[in-house]
């Protein structure tokens, strides 16, 4: 008896065990944003995939440099945070939307994507005869399509990831439908907009939307597809042809905390990859303020790419005045060593144990600037927040908070104390900000599956089934005029102006026609009356 469950066991190890070496793959991952909110998302993933039993070679700028790791082999390219590139977001937020400024500084995007390429390390595996073979690539899909040419190197599937909502050239890409107006349209955060909105700002968004498609596809695609060939050496079909056959794409982009909308059934849809689910080491100074603070504390940080720094005196001397007269201690996530006119309650740090902080029972509210995974962390934590957004997808994540009733919208280029005490003070005093961010949190957990363990699952079945071409919807094939019947509703609509201006032309004609058929009728009957 006992002999059998020997066997039994032993048979069931092998099984397991040649399952799992028969299904180990290797990725190559290449995630080439230059902000570490968005690679915490990415490797969220990777290592998960490497604890599943396979092998990655992960091309990223924040590496984990964990030489323990086997089977995790990472080409370090953290010299694109480039340290002479001073950029004021906040500045750049009073002067134009994100997509104008995508167009504006597009040369920045090619030269990253050179940068990239030129790494000697990662030269080896590409180079043609390097002998390197893979299974899949998992990519960043968000500005540096010229990497999606290394599917066609190893002659592999490709899963797209982007650690927010899909850009408007990643909508149009794979064939969602353009909805130009749409909340889930952060591209144009800058664009205000009445609720609902007016005729001419719908026409406005809907020139800027396509203006902006046009100008990806025809301008920024070639620019980065011969980027692509120069550094691979061979033909690469057209990259926005490429992207139209993305296997899957994880979107970050979770429904109760996003603005729902149609997606193709190549989205499968992610989140809180980068939550901790152990509590984050603290130390002990910061410990013992946050457990004094009996009244409670606030805690502020603009994120990791916004510094604030880049605030001006005249905002910071605001956000000073409105913390000196707050009840509660002030922890502010500050890159300087000063902050000339620091009241007391405020304490400054250069760099927050953010989760730790946030998963603090003493802390009353988050002032942020409305990053998704700032956002997704507070919502683990139960903190409601007041948001200052800066760029990108912040507006719309802010917007959604707010109408959750979980935080309240402030302007970073316009800030006042008192709208800042106002908003701090009601956000923490009124108890049902917190309830709802509870309840947010509860529903957000209310779930079929762990989405971690699903995005594995469909990596996995990316790899067995070499691609998933049965998911791909024919909308992306399509040409843009065809998308929304663009084509047919021009045609139909100048037939019918042609048509009505025709009939008005001959009912013009006919009606003049008889009116001096008619009167030259009568004339000749008054004259004969006379005669
Ligand atoms: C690394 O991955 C390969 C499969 O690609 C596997 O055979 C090997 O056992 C793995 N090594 C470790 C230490 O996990
Ligand atoms: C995209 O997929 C279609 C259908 O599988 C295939 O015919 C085409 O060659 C693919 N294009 C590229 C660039 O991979």
């Amino acid at each position: 008896m006992s002999r059998q469950l020997v066997w039994q066991s032993v048979s069931l190890i092998l099984f397991v065990t040649v399952w799992e070496f028969g299904n180990a793959s290797r990725i190559l991952a290449v995630f080439p944003s230059a902000s570490v909110s968005h690679q915490v998302v990415f490797r969220g993933l990777t290592l998960a995939l490497r604890e599943r039993g396979h092998e990655l070679v992960v091309v990223t700028p924040d590496p984990v440099r964990d030489p323990n790791l086997k089977n995790y082999t990472e080409i370090d390219v953290s010299y694109i945070y480039d340290p002479n590139i001073k950029l004021d977001l906040i500045e750049l937020r009073r002067k134009m939307n994100w997509a104008e400024w995508i167009c504006t500084v597009a040369d920045g995007f090619h030269v990253v994507s050179e940068q990239i390429f030129d790494h000697s390390e990662f030269k080896k595996i590409y180079e043609l005869g390097s002998g390197e073979r893979f299974d899949l690539l998992l990519m960043e899909t968000l500005y540096f399509p010229a990497f999606l040419s290394l599917a066609k190197r190893f002659d592999v599937p490709i899963i797209g990831m982007t650690s927010l909502s899909p850009a408007l050239n990643l909508q149009y890409s794979i064939g969602n439908p353009i909805l130009s107006t749409h909340q889930s349209i952060w591209d144009l955060q800058r664009n205000e907009m009445s609720d609902p909105p007016t005729f001419f700002e719908r026409l406005r968004n809907f020139i800027n939307v396509w203006k902006y498609i046009y100008y990806f596809n025809t301008e920024f695609m070639p620019a980065q597809h011969a980027i692509a060939e120069k550094y691979l050496g061979i033909e690469i079909p057209d990259l926005g042809e490429i992207e139209r056959n993305l296997s899957l794409i994880f979107i970050n982009q979770q429904a109760p905390i996003s603005y729902p909308r149609p997606n193709v059934p190549t989205v499968v849809e992610i989140g809180n990859f980068h939550v901790s689910k152990k509590s984050e080491p603290i130390s002990k100074d910061l410990q013992k303020t946050l457990d004094e603070s009996k009244q409670g504390f606030i805690y502020m940080s603009l994120g990791s790419n916004v510094k604030s720094t880049m605030l001006d005196k005249k905002s910071r001397s605001e956000f000073i005045a409105a913390f000196s007269k707050l009840p509660y201690t002030v922890i502010w996530k500050f890159e300087d060593e000063f902050l000339p006119g620091k009241p007391d309650n405020v304490i400054i740090i250069k760099w927050a144990p953010q989760q730790a902080i946030l998963a603090h029972p003493n802390l009353k509210a988050f002032v942020y600037q409305g990053g998704l995974q700032s956002t997704e962390e507070a919502i683990s934590h139960g903190v409601p927040v007041i948001g200052f957004p800066v760029m990108a997808d912040q507006d719309m994540n802010v917007n959604k908070m707010v109408s959750l009733g979980v935080g309240k919208k402030l302007e970073i280029t316009d800030v006042k104390r008192d709208d800042l005490i106002e908003a701090i003070q009601s956000v923490a005093t009124d108890g049902s900000y917190k309830q709802k961010m509870l309840n947010l949190r509860e529903l957000l957990n209310d779930r079929p599956h762990d989405l971690l363990e699903n995005a594995i699952w469909w990596t996995e079945h990316v790899i067995r089934h070499r691609g998933a071409s049965h998911l791909h919807s024919s909308t992306a094939d399509e040409p843009w005029y065809q998308r929304q019947d663009m084509d047919i509703i021009f045609v139909v609509t100048a037939v019918s102006l042609i048509a009505s201006t025709l009939s008005l032309i001959i009912a013009y004609h006919l009606l003049s026609y008889s009116i001096n058929a008619f009167s030259h009728h009568q004339l000749p009957v008054k004259k004969k009356k006379k005669m």
